[in-house]
C-alpha cells in the first residue's frame, strides 16, 4: 500500500488490488486520471484528446482545446463549462450560486480519520494510509478538503470531504456528495437494491443510457426503497467474472446516488446527502463534514465485491467486540405473542426454549403498550404491570434463572399521540406549527435534533440498562420521516433539520453503546427499512426484513448479501403456514435458510409437535457445532444454470470446509437436474462429503460442478457439508 507523488503534479494511491489516480493540471485543476486494478506506475497513459468544437466554452489551460464539458474533474462544480452532476453546489451571501475551487495543495496522514459525528470504517489490525487534498476559492473563503483512504490489499478506498468557511461571509450548502468519481466511456450495467416493506433488497440492473440516472431517499431514513448503494460493471460481469465498481453511503437517512453518461459516453457517479432535502448554513469559521463513501473495485464479479464490503464491514466498521463473537441463538416473541404479551407466555415458550437449547428470550413490543395495537404509549417506557405483574425486572430475572439471555424491543425515535410523554411534550414530536402531523403506524417520531429529546432516550434506555437485566436491544423505527421541523432550529438552518436527526441518532447510540459496551443491539427499522452501514457501526446486526416467509428471504437474504457478512443479519424459522406469505414450507428448509446467519426462531413452541421440537433441537445442536467455524467463513453466491435455484456457500477461512445450500425454487420438468460450479475453493484439496463419503477436488467442483436432481417440489432445499481429507 502506499500513496506517492509524480512529478508534483500526479498522486498514485495503490495497493496490490487497485490503483487511484489523479493529475493536477496546470497546477489548479485536479482530475481524475485512474481507477481499477493496480498499476506498477502510472505514467500518463490515456489522456483524452480534445478538438475544437462550436457551441463550447474556452478555458484558461494549456490542454489544446480542452472542453471542459468532459473534462474527468475529481470534485466537479457548475458555473464555468462543466454542465454535468456537479459535486457541490454552494449559494454565496450575495445570493449567488457560484464557486471556483482549485487546487491548493496535497499531503499523506498516516491514519485513518474518523468523522465528526458520523459513523466512520477505521483502521482496527490493517495499516490504512490516507490522502488529503486541499482545494480553495479563496474569494468565496472557502475551503474544501478531500479525503481518500486506502486498505492493505483490498479494492477499497473510502472518501469524505471537509468543507470550512474561512472567509467573514454566511455560506449556504446546497450540495455536498460524499464522492464523485469519473469513468471512461464504455458501456456499463447499474445495478442497485430496491424493495418495500417485507420485501427488501431485490436487485435492479439495468444498461446505463445517456442521462442521468438516480436513486434516493426522501424518507428521512436510509429505506427499503433503495439501499444507499449502486455497482456499476460491464455488462458481461457475472457473480464470479468481470470488473465491478461498488459504492455505498454510511448514512442513515435521505441520499442520492446518481450516475451521468454524458454526450460523449463517459461516465460521473456520485453518492452522498440528498441535496433535495438539505441546506445547510455555514457561518464564518465553521465546517461541515460529509458522510462517508466507500469505493469498492472488483475485478472478481460482484462475489469480488461483496467479499471486499464483507471484509470491510467485519473489520472495520461493526463494533470491534462483536466482530468476532458468536451471536446467541434467540427465540423472538413477536409472531407467537404479537402486543398479547403475559408471563404465563414468556415462561412457557422459554422454559420450552432452554429445553431446545436456545440461548436468547427476546421480549418483543407489546410490554409496555396499554392496550394491545399500536395506537398508544410509544414513549411511556414503562412496563404494563396488568400485563406482566412485577415488570422488566420480574420477566428478566425469570429468563436469566433459566440460564438464558434476556432481550427487550424498543422504538426509542417513536411517540404516540396518546402518551403521557405527548401530553407532556407535544413539541418533542417533529411538527409544523398549525398543521396537523401526519402519522405513520399511529405514531410520531421525536425531534432527534434537540438535546433534550436526545438525553430522554438516552436516560430511559439506562434505566433499563443500568442493572444489568438486558442483554439485547432490538432497536426498532417503524415509520418514515414527515413534518420534518423542529421548533427550536432557526428559519434560516430549516433545511438542516434531516440531517440534524440523523446525527442526534448517532449522538445517542454513540453514548449508549459506550457506556453499554457488552449489550448486542440488534437494528430494525420495519425490518430492513434502516439497514445501512452506518446503524452497522453502532449495532452489529440488523432484521433484514418483517418477512419471514422462507422462499422471499432466499431473494432478501441474497440481495442483502451483496453488501453485508452474514453476522451481519438476522434470520429466524417462523411458523407455517407463514404469517406474511400464507406459504407453507417444512421446517427443514426454514432452517437451511436461516443457518447461514444469526439463527433465531420466531414461533410459537407450543404449538410445535414432540417431532417438530427435536428436530428445533437438533437444529440448534448442529448450529451450534457448525457456527464456530461460520463465524468467520466467506459467503460467496454461486452462479446458477438458470432462476430456478439461488446457491449459497459459505467456506471457512482457511478453505478447508465449506457448506452448500441449494434453493430449488419450483419443480420444473425443462429441467432434469441442477449443476453448479462452487467458487472460493481451494483447487488443490479433496473434499469429502461429510454425509455420503464421496470425494471430489476442489479443482473438480469448481470446473465441472456439483450436481442435484429435479425435486418434485417446490422450493426445495439441498445442502452439503463438505470437509478437507
Ligand atoms: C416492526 C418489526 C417487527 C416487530 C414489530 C413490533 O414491524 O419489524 O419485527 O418488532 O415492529 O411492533
Amino acid at each position: 500500500m502506499s500513496i506517492t507523488f509524480h512529478h508534483n503534479n500526479i498522486v498514485h494511491i495503490k495497493n496490490s488490488a487497485i490503483s487511484y489516480v489523479m493529475e493536477v493540471v496546470d497546477g489548479k485543476y485536479l482530475v481524475n486520471r485512474y481507477f481499477g486494478k493496480s498499476l506498477r506506475e502510472y505514467r500518463l497513459s490515456g489522456i483524452p484528446h480534445y478538438f475544437k468544437r462550436v457551441y463550447n466554452t474556452e478555458h484558461d489551460c494549456s490542454i489544446e482545446n480542452v472542453s471542459f464539458d468532459d473534462f474527468p474533474f475529481e470534485y466537479p462544480v457548475r458555473g464555468f463549462g462543466d454542465y454535468r452532476i456537479p459535486a457541490i453546489t454552494v449559494t454565496q451571501q450575495n445570493g449567488i450560486e457560484f464557486i471556483n475551487p482549485i487546487f491548493k495543495s496535497w499531503k499523506i496522514l498516516s491514519e485513518k480519520p474518523q468523522l465528526d459525528g458520523l459513523p466512520s470504517t477505521f483502521a482496527g489490525n490493517s495499516k490504512v494510509e490516507t490522502l488529503e487534498i486541499l482545494c480553495e476559492d479563496k474569494q468565496a473563503g472557502l475551503q474544501i478538503f478531500l479525503y481518500y483512504s486506502i486498505f492493505d490489499d483490498k479494492g477499497i478506498i473510502t472518501r469524505h470531504q471537509k468543507i470550512v468557511n474561512t472567509g467573514n461571509q454566511t455560506l449556504k450548502l446546497q450540495n455536498v456528495q460524499s464522492l464523485s468519481l469519473e469513468l471512461p466511456a464504455q458501456d456499463y450495467d447499474f445495478l442497485s437494491l430496491f424493495g418495500t416493506h417485507a420485501k427488501e433488497a431485490n436487485i435492479n440492473r439495468f444498461p446505463i443510457h445517456y442521462g442521468i440516472q438516480k436513486i434516493e431517499s426522501a424518507r428521512g431514513s436510509s429505506s427499503p426503497q433503495h439501499q444507499p448503494f449502486f455497482a456499476l460493471m460491464s455488462p458481461q460481469t457475472t457473480e464470479n467474472i468481470g470488473e465491478v465498481y461498488g459504492f455505498h453511503l454510511v448514512y442513515s437517512g435521505n441520499f442520492m446516488a446518481q450516475v451521468e453518461k454524458d454526450q460523449f459516453g463517459n461516465i460521473r457517479a456520485q453518492i452522498g446527502l440528498n441535496k433535495d432535502e438539505f441546506c445547510w448554513t455555514l457561518s464564518a469559521g465553521q465546517s461541515f463534514t460529509t458522510p462517508e463513501a466507500i469505493l469498492n473495485y472488483s475485478c472478481n464479479g460482484l462475489n469480488g465485491m461483496s467479499q471486499n464490503f464483507h471484509w470491510l464491514y467485519k473489520n472495520h466498521l461493526m463494533p470491534k467486540r462483536f466482530s468476532d463473537k458468536i451471536r446467541p441463538i434467540l427465540l423472538n416473541s413477536w409472531e407467537s405473542m404479537y402486543y398479547d404479551v403475559s408471563l404465563d407466555k414468556i415462561d412457557v415458550q422459554s422454559s420450552i426454549a432452554q429445553k431446545l437449547g436456545i440461548e436468547l428470550f427476546v421480549l418483543d413490543d407489546g410490554w409496555f403498550r396499554k392496550e394491545n395495537n399500536s395506537y398508544s404509549s410509544m414513549g411511556d417506557w414503562v412496563c404494563n404491570e396488568n400485563k406482566l405483574a412485577g415488570g422488566i425486572k420480574k420477566v428478566a430475572e425469570l429468563i436469566h434463572s433459566k440460564g438464558m439471555q434476556f432481550g427487550l424491543w424498543f422504538e426509542p425515535e417513536a411517540i404516540s399521540e396518546n402518551s403521557d410523554l405527548y401530553r407532556t411534550h407535544p413539541d418533542w414530536a417533529l411538527h409544523i406549527p398549525n398543521y396537523k402531523p401526519t402519522k405513520g403506524r399511529h405514531e410520531y417520531l421525536l425531534d432527534l435534533s434537540r438535546k433534550d429529546v436526545q438525553n430522554f432516550i438516552i436516560q430511559t434506555l439506562d434505566l433499563y440498562l443500568k442493572n444489568n437485566l438486558i442483554d439485547y436491544i432490538k432497536w426498532d423505527m417503524n415509520r418514515p420521516l414527515t413534518d420534518v421541523n423542529s421548533i427550536l432550529i432557526d428559519t434560516e438552518r430549516k433545511g438542516e433539520v434531516s440531517h440534524r436527526y440523523v446525527l442526534g441518532l448517532y449522538k445517542v447510540l454513540d453514548t449508549i453503546t459506550k457506556k453499554y459496551p457488552d449489550v448486542l443491539i440488534e437494528g430494525c427499522s420495519s425490518g430492513g427499512a434502516r439497514f445501512d452501514p452506518a446503524m452497522l457501526y453502532y449495532v452489529p446486526q440488523n432484521w433484514t426484513s418483517d418477512n419471514t416467509d422462507a422462499f422471499d428471504r432466499v431473494g432478501i437474504q441474497f440481495g442483502y448479501s451483496l453488501l453485508y457478512p452474514p453476522i451481519a443479519m438476522g434470520a429466524h424459522v417462523s411458523i407455517t403456514p407463514n404469517h406474511q406469505t400464507g406459504r407453507t414450507t417444512s421446517l427443514n428448509t426454514r432452517y437451511q435458510v436461516a443457518k447461514l446467519f444469526n439463527l433465531g426462531y420466531e414461533l410459537d413452541l407450543t404449538k410445535c409437535t414432540d417431532e417438530e421440537q427435536n428436530e428445533i433441537a437438533n437444529q440448534i445442536k448442529q448450529h451450534k457445532i457448525e457456527r464456530n467455524w461460520q463465524l468467520n467463513a466467506n459467503l460467496l453466491r454461486n452462479d446458477s444454470p438458470n432462476e430456478n435455484y439461488a446457491v449459497w456457500s459459505l467456506v471457512s477461512e482457511d478453505k478447508s470446509q465449506f457448506e452448500v445450500v441449494i434453493f430449488q425454487k419450483f419443480h420444473n420438468p425443462l429441467f432434469s437436474h441442477g449443476k453448479f460450479k462452487l467458487y472460493g475453493l481451494n483447487p488443490d484439496f479433496d473434499y469429502m462429503n461429510v454425509d455420503d463419503k464421496s470425494v471430489f477436488g476442489g479443482d473438480e467442483l469448481m470446473q465441472v460442478g456439483l450436481t442435484v436432481p429435479l425435486i418434485k417440489e417446490d422450493f426445495h432445499t439441498f445442502s452439503f457439508k463438505f470437509v478437507k481429507i
